[in-house]
């Protein structure tokens, strides 16, 4: 919490939604280390490597061009319709820019899908362990949340669909699925969307499905998407961002996704949040996505020497435990005998100088786990992993 147990002063006289928001479990980890010379810091969810050249480029034209203006509340046209044929092109969809909002990231796109959809009292069923703002959300505009766990195995994470399902009620409002998954890196099989969107169908309730990692993907060219799927009139969104596909986390911008009756209402419910991200912002990403698809195969090469350096290593490792991850930048390892995955993490820091998330932040049960971003040079995962591999083998 931000201050448990403030009743009075200026905590006590916020939204009770928000003074009870827990504080990033993350963070209490990084604060630790943040700014040490010393530190491997693999504890967010992002890469070590900086924007690629060309969209760098292409904001500094536009800036230098005078793209200094407000803009479309949707995003600018050029924009859509680039991210709606980029879409047609990965799911064989027919989308256009009515379709496609922009938004200052996936984050932004999150909250504002919801604050379309929630009422006071509204219930969202989704998955867990999952990345802590997407509970979050819900919780700020006074829904609530039901968490269906995926189950671990030794050959990777799975839903069990019936157990999600049942967990549906008349309350339901939206099923909110994180598919490529953060933390577990768990891929939701096209099967299992058709089920879910069958089943929301015939109920009455929204899909939202956040496929921000869609494209950080080992044995294909994209993750399964609902947009396969889904009728035009189907109750789904999707929210996506540029942060991890072309690696532009600093400069907040995504998009969502929207069956096209709904653009209108969304166009109107950004002018009351960010009015559009800035313009030279959006023209970089045009670039990204028009030109950017050798890049992105390039980024999952790399990341895919990564994890599978990882993987092999950490399965070497006293009391470590991983699955090869199906898809995204994480491993999510589990720690036998461990308990407190917040004090083992900030254990791993002081004595080793390697900062990784612990396996709390992403909800109650996951306190065996730590997350490890692999997103990083091979130099310095090699060694992170040994300094990980000496402390295991002495704690
Ligand atoms: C599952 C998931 N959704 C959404 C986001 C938001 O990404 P951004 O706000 O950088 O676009 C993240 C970032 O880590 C994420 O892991």
């Amino acid at each position: 919490m931000l201050n448990p147990g403030a009743t009075t002063g200026p905590i006590g006289d916020l939204r009770r939604s928000i003074g009870s928001l827990p504080s990033s479990k993350i963070r209490e980890v990084a604060h630790l280390g943040m700014g040490r010379d010393d530190v491997i810091p693999l504890w967010f969810g992002e890469s070590d490597l900086p924007t690629p050249r060309f969209i760098c480029d292409a904001a500094a034209r536009a800036l230098a061009a005078g793209d200094t203006f407000y803009q479309p509340n949707a995003g600018i046209a050029e924009l859509r319709s680039t991210l709606a044929e980029y879409m047609n092109r990965l799911y064989g969809t027919q989308l256009t820019l009515h379709n496609v909002i922009v938004s200052a990231s996936g984050m932004n796109a999150l909250m504002l899908v919801m604050q379309s959809l929630i009422d006071p009292g509204d219930l969202v069923v989704t998955t867990t362990p999952a990345w802590p703002n997407l509970p979050a959300v819900p919780r700020i505009l006074t829904g609530a949340i039901r968490e269906v766990p995926l189950s671990p195995s030794n050959s990777g994470w799975r839903l069990d669909l019936d157990r999600l399902l049942d967990a549906c009620d008349d309350r339901t409002r939206v099923i909110f699925l994180n598919s490529p998954n953060n933390p577990t890196g768990w891929m939701m099989a096209a099967e299992q969307q058709k089920a879910v969107l069958e089943f929301a169908r015939r109920r009455g309730i929204w899909i939202v499905s956040d496929e921000v990692y869609a494209r950080v993907v080992y044995d294909r060219a994209t993750a399964p998407s609902f947009l396969e799927q889904a009728l035009p009139d189907d109750r789904l969104i999707v929210v996506n961002s540029f942060s991890k596909t072309w690696s532009m986390t600093g400069w907040r911008l995504g998009w969502i996704t929207v069956p096209a009756g709904l653009g209108p209402a969304f166009e109107m419910l950004t002018e009351y949040n960010i009015a559009g991200p800035a313009g030279f912002i959006q023209r970089a990403g045009v670039v990204a996505v028009r030109d950017g698809e050798a890049c992105v195969q390039e980024t999952v090469e790399r990341y895919r020497s990564a994890r599978d350096l990882v993987v092999e290593r950490i399965a070497r490792m006293p009391r470590m435990r991983l699955p090869t991850p199906d898809a995204a930048f994480y491993a999510f390892i589990r720690v036998d005998g461990m308990t407190d995955s917040v004090a083992f993490a900030k254990d791993l820091l002081a004595h080793t100088g390697v900062g990784l998330a612990p396996g709390a932040a992403f909800g109650d049960g996951s306190d065996d786990f730590l997350r490890l971003c692999f997103a990083a040079s091979l130099p310095k995962l090699e060694e992170a992993l040994d300094r990980i591999e000496t402390f295991m083998r002495r704690a």
